[in-house]
């Protein structure tokens, strides 16, 4: 069995990618720091497949310990790279913590992968690197604008890091995901978002406000140029998402690949706006949400949904869950988790 490195691997996506891992056979080691996730999300990867993945707690910042990591476990053929900070905000207020989290730790890693026979690398990437593009559905040859944010920025700069190794190393390839919005749980509801403090994104808000643990959700603008006023996004179930990574992945180790470094927008290729998920919310869940129309956040872009011509063609994958599907395993899930 092929052993996987997969950092960050008992965070959101990362433990339904464990998931989907082990359903296709692969043996799993995870790497987590647990500063964003808790090791009881194991019990749910364990409750789901039969089997309980490796597990070492270890922040990638120390480089000793991630090459006495890498010299314990010679034996990796694959890594999937989610390990990273990921709040928009918090990297405007802390861009020197993004730096060090999200490139350093790219660096060590790559580095210790220069040194296998072998290695095939799957990066997180995110549509955040194209902005607000000029074009909608967006293409993976839409251009990569001036981030918006430190993280987006060191998403940019992670991207142009491994590109860069592929072309002078020559056992290294590798695949950059870019993720459009992730939403939704396993259905089983073993594993989902588990978010710290108050929740960023749309559609955990949703549902804490739904649980009673926030007052309403605010809507961050109706006055934009889109058919309802507000911001269109592609959100995509977690667990389609966590199947591309699969199919990246033998897409690599199967020496399908085109090119040493390839990138992949994943998305449903359809836009949804925020009114939308609410209503999506409302109808599966049954219960009328409660919400107000506020100013705009700062830093949002109008609208983003992916052209999903490539994934589709040449990845061989598209995404199986609607928008409904998706906002019902959210609620499961927090309807579970508060229980
Ligand atoms: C979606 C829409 C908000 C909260 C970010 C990152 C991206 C990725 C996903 C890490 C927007 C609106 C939100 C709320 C609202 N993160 N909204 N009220 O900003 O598209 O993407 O998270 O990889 O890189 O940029 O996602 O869920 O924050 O917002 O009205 O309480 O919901 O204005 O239009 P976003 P989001």
């Amino acid at each position: 069995m092929n052993k996987i490195l997969v950092t960050g691997g008992l965070g959101f996506i990362g433990s339904h990618t464990v998931v989907e891992l082990q359903n296709e056979g692969y043996q799993v080691v995870i790497i987590d720091n647990l500063s964003n996730s808790s090791e009881k999300v194991l019990d749910g990867i364990t409750a789901i497949t039969g089997k309980t993945p490796l597990f070492e707690k270890l922040d990638l910042r120390e480089k000793a310990d991630v090459e006495k990591f890498f010299k314990k476990h010679n034996d990796i053929k694959g890594v999937i790279h989610f390990a990273a900070s990921k709040a928009v905000g918090e990297s405007v207020q802390e861009p020197l913590l993004y730096y060090e989290n999200n490139i350093s730790t790219l660096v060590y890693i790559l580095k210790e992968l220069k040194k296998l026979p072998a290695a095939s690398f799957i990066f997180s990437s995110s549509c955040t690197v194209y902005g607000q593009a000029d074009e909608l559905p967006i293409t993976e040859n839409a251009p990569v604008k001036m981030a918006e944010s430190p993280y987006g920025n060191t998403k940019q700069i992670g991207e142009e890091i491994i590109a860069d190794t592929c072309k002078v190393v020559p056992s290294l390839k590798a695949i950059a995901l870019r993720y459009f919005n992730p939403i939704g749980a396993h259905e089983s509801t073993e594993i989902g978002e588990l978010p710290i403090g108050v929740p960023q994104n749309l559609v955990p808000f949703i549902t804490q406000t739904a649980m009673g643990l926030r007052d309403e959700l605010s809507v961050f603008g109706d006055d934009y140029p889109t058919p309802d006023g507000t911001c269109i996004r592609d959100y995509i179930h977690v667990v389609d998402l966590a199947k591309a990574h699969v199919v990246a992945l033998g897409r690599l180790l199967k020496g399908e690949n085109k090119s040493s470094y390839e990138t992949f927008n994943l998305g449903t290729g359809k836009g949804s706006s925020v009114l939308e998920v609410v209503n999506s919310f409302e109808r599966v869940s049954g219960k009328k949400l409660k919400y107000k129309i506020v100013g705009r956040r700062e830093g949002d872009i109008i609208s983003a949904y992916a052209d999903t011509t490539k994934a589709n063609d040449d990845l061989g994958w598209k995404t199986q869950l609607s928008l409904d599907n998706a906002m019902l395993s959210a609620w499961n899930w927090e309807q579970k988790v508060r229980s």
